[in-house]
């Protein structure tokens, strides 16, 4: 199993983000789970981070395609590497739209920050359980894009 965690800017106003987030994982959530692919998708002031597991031949097939795609640019992987066993467990890729209309409490906002310009815990499996309690924050849920 492998794990690949990238950040990307957004290259399109951020006011079409919802509808190209809503685009984008209703992709995901016909195509990943043909691969067994899981993950998350976060989107915040103009930058995505996604974090990918999966087997590695699966994973280069999707990056491939997430490469080429003309809405986000400079991207860069701040993990990739062979992990154990999944922290994500269902195929369906959730994503967030944490737009600054979001009040996160300071200090989760902190975490968030750091963990978006990839500064954070860049050891892979303290980077997805910190990833995984973003998922859970009630807060954050909030900002989940129904597809
Ligand atoms: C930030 C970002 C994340 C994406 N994540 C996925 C993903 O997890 N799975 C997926 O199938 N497509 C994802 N896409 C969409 C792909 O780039 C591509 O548009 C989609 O797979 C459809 O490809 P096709 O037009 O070649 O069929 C993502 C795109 C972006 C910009």
């Amino acid at each position: 199993m492998h794990l690949i965690v990238y950040t990307s800017t957004y290259t399109h106003s951020e006011k079409a983000a919802q509808d190209d987030l809503l685009d984008i994982c209703r992709a995901a959530n016909s195509f990943n789970p043909t691969r067994e692919i899981a993950g998350t998708l976060f989107f915040h002031q103009g930058r995505f981070l996604q974090a990918l597991e999966g087997t590695r031949e699966n994973l280069e097939e999707l990056m491939a395609r997430i490469e080429k795609d003309p809405r986000h640019r400079d991207i860069v992987r701040i993990i990739d590497e062979p992990i154990e066993k999944r922290s994500f467990v269902d195929w369906r890729l959730d994503a967030f739209n944490v737009s600054d209309d979001i009040q996160l409490d300071p200090e989760l906002l902190e975490n968030f920050k750091i963990t978006f310009l990839g500064q954070g815990p860049l050891e892979g499996r303290v980077f997805v359980d910190l990833l995984k309690k973003f998922c859970a924050n009630p807060t954050l849920r909030a900002a989940l894009v129904s597809c």
